[in-house]
C-alpha cells in the first residue's frame, strides 16, 4: 500500500469512528419522553418526606426550599448590596431598583484565583477572607464616606452551590460542585462564614440578610424585569415559571405549591399558611438528576470524566453532560482517546507527547467549541487557528472536519438534555393549561445559554420533539435574565 493509500485508509477509519461516537451522543425523541417522565418522578420524590433510615433508596432530586414565598412585580425600590460567588467569578455589586422594572448597577468582578481551587490545602477561612477583601475594596471605591458615617448596608449573597437552606439568611453547604474542593466548608453555615470575615475587616455595618442560589436570583430578577401584562387586555399573557442557569454549572428553580412540599413538617407548613403563604420557590439542584444513571445517556467519556477527572465523582451527573465546564472536557477526552487509537494527530506518537494543554483536564474551554461550532470558513481555518491558539495543536483539514462534527454532537446533546427539566417543570406545574393563552416564560442566565451559538434554538428544537410538542414549544419563551443573580439577591435582601 502506498503512503497515500495508507493515509486515506486512516482518514476513513477516523470518519467511521467519529460516526459511531456521534451516534452515541444522539438523544432521540423517545429518550426525551423517557427522561422527562423520570425527571417528574424524581421531582415528586424530592418533595416528599425523606426516608432517612435507608440510605440506599433513591431520594429523588434535592428540591431545596428557598424560603422565598413571594415574587416581585417590578415596583420594588431601593439600593442594596449583592455579592455573587459563581463557578468562575466573584462579583460585588450595588443594585438600585427603580420600581419600574428597571435597575442600575455598579459592580466589581474578579476571577476566582486558581490557588483557591486547589484540591488540598485551602480552608473556608481563606476563601471567605478573599471574598471579604474584595467586598471591602468595592465599599472603599463606592461607599467610603457612608461606611465612615456608620451607615447600615443590607447585602444579599448569591452562592451558586447546593445549600441546605434553613431560613432566608442561613444554610449549610451540602457539597461543592464545579471547581471548589474545600473540605471544611461542607456542613458549615455559609452566611456565618462570610459575615465572620466581613466583621474581621471592621465592616460590621455590612449585614448579609439573604442567601440565595443563583437560579432563585435569576428567577426573581426575571419577575422584576418582565412586564408581562398585555396592555390591550386586562389579563397577564405570560407567567414566569422557571429561573435557570446554563453556564459553568446548570440548575433551575420554580414556584411550587407549599401544600405539595410534604417533606417540610406539617406544623411549619401550617404556620406559612397562617401567614398567607401559598407558594415557595424551590431550588431543584437538577445538576444531580439521575445520579444512579438509570436513564441518562452515558458514553465511556462521561464515565471517565466523572471518575477520573471530576472533583465530585458520582454526583451532579446531569451537569457533567450539560454544562459549560464539561463540554470542552468531553471533547478533550474524545480526542485523547482517538489519538491513543492511532486515528488522529499521528504526528505525536504517544498521548504523553500530545501538547500539554490537550493532556490537562479542563484546559479545553467551551468557548473554543463555540468557535468551532459555527466555523464555515474554507478548510475550517477558524477552527485551525482556535485550536492552535488555545491548545497549541496543529490539525489537518480532515481532522478539523471530524472535530467539528464531534463538537456539534456534544453541544446538541447538551442542549437536548437541557430541554428535559424545562419540559418536566412545565408539565408538572400545568402552567400551559392555566390561562387562556397559557404562555410560559423562562428566565435564563449563564454563559452557555447566552453565548453558545444556536444553544437556545437547539433547546427549542428538543422541546418541540419532546412531550411538549410543537404547540407547547411555541408557547414557551426562553428569556435571558441578564445579571440575574445580582439583581435577584438584591431583591431578596430588600424583603429580608
Ligand atoms: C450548583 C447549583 C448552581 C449551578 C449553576 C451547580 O453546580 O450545584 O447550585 O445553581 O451550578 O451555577
Amino acid at each position: 500500500m502506498s503512503f497515500d493509500d495508507l493515509h486515506k485508509a486512516n482518514e476513513q477509519q477516523l470518519t467511521s469512528t467519529v460516526d459511531k461516537i456521534v451516534k452515541e451522543f444522539e438523544v432521540t425523541p423517545e429518550k426525551l419522553d423517557e427522561l422527562v417522565a423520570y425527571f417528574i418522578e424524581q421531582m415528586e420524590k424530592g418533595l416528599a418526606p425523606q426516608d432517612n433510615e435507608d440510605k440506599s433508596t433513591n431520594k429523588g432530586l434535592p428540591m431545596i426550599p428557598s424560603y422565598v414565598t413571594g415574587t416581585p412585580n417590578g415596583t420594588e425600590k431601593g439600593t442594596l448590596l449583592a455579592a455573587d460567588l459563581g463557578g468562575t467569578n466573584f462579583r460585588t455589586c450595588s443594585v438600585t431598583l427603580n420600581g419600574d422594572h428597571t435597575f442600575s448597577m455598579e459592580q466589581m468582578k474578579s476571577k476566582i484565583p486558581d490557588e483557591l481551587l486547589e484540591p488540598t490545602g485551602v480552608t473556608s477561612e481563606m476563601l471567605f477572607a478573599y471574598l471579604a477583601r474584595r467586598t471591602q475594596l468595592f465599599m472603599k471605591k463606592y461607599y467610603e464616606a457612608d461606611m465612615q458615617a456608620g451607615k447600615e448596608f443590607k447585602l444579599g449573597f448569591t452562592f451558586s452551590y447546593p445549600v441546605d437552606q434553613t431560613s432566608l439568611n442561613s444554610g449549610t453547604l451540602i457539597r461543592w460542585t464545579k471547581g471548589f474542593q474545600i473540605a471544611d466548608t461542607v456542613g458549615a453555615d455559609i452566611v456565618q462564614l462570610f459575615q465572620g470575615e466581613i466583621d474581621k475587616l471592621g465592616m460590621q455595618n455590612v449585614k448579609i440578610v439573604a442567601l440565595t442560589n443563583d437560579t432563585v436570583g435569576t428567577f426573581l430578577s426575571h419577575c422584576y424585569c418582565s412586564d408581562n401584562t398585555d396592555s390591550m387586555t386586562t389579563g397577564e399573557i405570560s407567567e414566569p415559571v422557571i429561573g435557570c442557569i446554563f453556564g459553568t454549572g446548570t440548575n433551575g428553580c420554580y414556584k411550587e405549591e407549599i401544600s405539595k412540599l410534604t417533606k417540610v413538617p406539617q406544623a411549619i407548613r401550617d404556620k406559612w399558611a397562617e401567614q398567607g403563604k401559598t407558594h415557595m420557590v424551590i431550588n431543584t439542584e437538577w445538576g444531580s438528576f439521575d445520579n444512579d444513571l438509570k436513564h441518562l445517556p452515558t458514553t465511556k467519556y462521561d464515565i471517565d470524566i466523572d471518575q477520573k477527572f471530576s472533583s465530585n465523582p458520582g454526583f451532579h451527573l446531569f451537569e457533567k453532560r450539560v454544562s459549560g465546564m464539561f463540554m470542552g472536557e468531553i471533547l478533550r477526552n474524545v480526542l485523547v482517546d482517538l489519538h491513543s487509537n492511532g486515528l488522529i494527530f499521528n504526528q505525536y506518537r504517544t498521548n504523553a507527547q500530545l501538547p500539554h494543554r490537550l493532556q490537562t483536564p479542563f484546559e479545553l474551554d467551551s468557548e473554543v467549541l463555540s468557535h468551532i461550532e459555527i466555523d464555515d470558513s474554507t478548510g475550517l481555518r477558524e477552527t485551525e487557528l482556535s485550536l492552535l491558539q488555545s491548545l497549541r495543536l496543529p490539525t489537518s483539514p480532515t481532522e478539523r472536519r471530524e472535530i467539528q462534527r464531534l463538537v456539534r454532537a456534544i453541544s446538541r446533546r447538551s442542549a437536548y438534555l437541557s430541554s428535559v427539566p424545562l419540559a418536566a417543570i412545565i408539565i408538572k406545574t400545568g402552567t400551559l393549561e392555566m390561562r387562556y393563552h397559557g404562555e410560559v416564560e423562562i428566565g435564563c442566565d449563564g454563559s452557555v445559554v447566552e453565548y453558545y451559538p444556536g444553544f437556545r434554538s437547539m433547546i427549542r428544537h428538543a422541546l418541540a420533539l419532546g412531550p411538549l410538542g410543537a404547540e407547547g414549544e411555541r408557547k414557551t419563551h426562553l428569556k435571558i435574565a441578564k445579571d440575574g443573580s445580582g439583581v435577584g439577591s438584591a431583591l431578596c435582601a430588600l424583603v429580608a
